[in-house]
């Protein structure tokens, strides 16, 4: 469906740590939007995206590839890993998926080489024996990132096409990874012949679409076209806003989307946080609702909480609206979208934490983003009844069982935001728009009119 003249702009992001099911999202909001942008984050994310029980699982390709209609870009805030592109390329393509003409990477996105996701490894190896592991993805996102930042050792994307100034970049740069390497306790012997044939072999495969998309883009925006900005990781992993050290390498709150597209604040349009019905997480770092019990273990069985990228366990837990109503309040988040409320079916009770216990005894509401601060803070709970029934035909609120019901609109009253979607099944259609008029008492409360 082409989008109406005037469709603001609209960025789906993370509000917990990370699997909210943002993929699913991007997929239903891509029918409504002309191009969509991920703008940070790299092969850390996987997003899946099921249509009619078919399941697809994207790292670094857009979401929306479903829709032949969609642009897609990787602006320059990502980091890309070229083989991982190049593969899920080729899986997308056997699909029956053209890709020719609707695709574009930034020449500025940074690139990751294989000594970032060794680099990445031989750290997480280091802190784990001080059992202070990050529990990274290993996919050298951090590296990478350090790099960009350091300006020395990076490499871009559009460097990919430029033989010349690859050859002597690497000729320079990799000895002194070597040497890296051997300090941090890798002996892995980098082959610089075969990493710069490597290098050149995708920039070949990926050239037709490596290209300015800071331009691209704002010639979108004056052409009218809609932007569906896609977050990766989440707003609790920003390395400024989240729970440091314990974070990606990236803004991944809404915060990240005007630096790592080069589109101005004021053309962001609305934004839509991706809630979790639960939380988890993934890796380490404070968690203060986590169950490590029987009830964690039943909504892990029943929600498939596996990671997308690593297969590892996810951690589960109570919704934690402490965490939320600061997460929606850096990302400015206009509305909710409230997933894998399925799972919750047949729990006898479900709890909401509202408010932290610091270790020195306060009662707190404001979230303590900051690892330490957080590892002393033990949850209050709110007990609000559960349903028994199974929910995932539901198609409208009325549906839904009314201890349900009830239990959206106490998430929505304590994060002060209007739900706009609900969604009760991991399919394209398992989906609910939720337009009635509901509890929230903002003036801009999109259930109104
Ligand atoms: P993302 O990283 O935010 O895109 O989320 P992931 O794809 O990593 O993880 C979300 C998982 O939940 C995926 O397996 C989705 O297919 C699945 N999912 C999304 N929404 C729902 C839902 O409402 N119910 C259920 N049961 N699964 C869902
Ligand atoms: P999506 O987009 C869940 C977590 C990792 C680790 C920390 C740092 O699928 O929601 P990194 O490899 O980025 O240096 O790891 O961040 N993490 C995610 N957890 N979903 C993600 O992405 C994540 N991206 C990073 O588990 O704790
Ligand atoms: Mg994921």
């Amino acid at each position: 469906m082409a989008p109406q003249s005037g469709t603001p702009n609209t960025a789906i992001v993370g509000l917990q740590w990370g699997d909210e099911g943002k993929g699913k999202f991007v997929d239903v909001l891509a029918a409504e939007h002309d191009v969509v942008v991920r703008f940070n984050g790299g092969a850390n994310a996987g997003h899946t995206i099921v249509v009619e029980g078919e399941k697809l699982a994207l790292h670094l390709m857009p979401s929306a590839v479903l829709n032949p209609d969609c642009e897609l870009v990787i602006a320059n805030g990502t980091v890309i890993d070229p083989a991982i592109l190049v593969e899920e390329i080729d899986l997308v393509e056997s699909r029956g998926l053209s890709l020719q003409g609707r695709f574009h990477i930034s020449s500025r996105a940074h690139v990751v080489l294989p000594w970032h996701s060794l680099l990445d490894g031989a750290a997480e190896a280091r802190l784990s024996d001080r059992g202070e592991a990050i529990g990274t993805t290993k996919r050298g996102i951090g590296p990478a990132y350090a790099d960009k930042i350091g300006r020395s050792m990076a490499v871009r994307m559009g460097d990919l096409v430029d033989e010349a100034y690859l050859r002597s970049h690497l000729d320079k740069i990799a000895p002194l990874r070597q040497e890296e390497m051997k300090i941090a306790g890798n002996d892995t012997h980098i082959d610089t012949d075969a990493l710069l044939s490597d290098l050149l072999a995708h920039g070949q495969r990926l050239q037709p679409y490596i290209t300015d998309t800071t331009w691209l883009l704002h010639d979108r925006v004056n052409d009218n076209r809609s932007l569906l900005f896609e977050g990766a990781n989440a707003c609790l992993l920003d390395v400024d806003h989240g729970t440091y050290p314990y974070v990606t390498s990236s803004n991944a709150s809404a915060l990240g989307i005007s630096p790592g597209t080069g589109l101005p604040a004021k053309s962001l349009g609305r934004v839509v946080g991706v809630v979790k019905a639960y939380s988890t997480r993934v890796g380490g770092g404070p968690f203060p609702t986590e169950l490590d019990n029987d009830i964690g273990d039943r909504i892990r069985d029943r929600g498939r909480e596996y990671g997308t990228t690593t297969g590892r366990p996810r951690r589960c837990g109570w919704i934690d609206l402490v965490a939320l109503r600061y997460a929606a309040m850096v990302c400015g988040a206009d509305s909710l979208a409230i997933t894998l409320l399925d799972v919750l079916s047949g729990f006898d009770e479900l709890k909401l934490c509202t408010g932290y216990q610091t270790a020195s005894g306060q009662t707190i509401d404001r979230f303590p983003p900051d690892a330490r601060a957080l590892e002393g803070c033990t949850p209050i709970y709110e007990s609000h009844p559960g349903w028994s029934e199974e929910i995932d035909t539901c198609r409208s609120i009325s549906d839904l069982p009314s201890a349900c019901q009830s239990y959206l609109e106490s998430l929505q009253r304590h994060i002060g935001i209007p739900i706009q979607f609900v969604s009760v099944g991991p399919d394209r259609r398992q989906t609910i728009r939720w337009t009635e008029p509901a509890s929230c008492s903002r003036e801009s409360c999109c259930f109104r009119g």
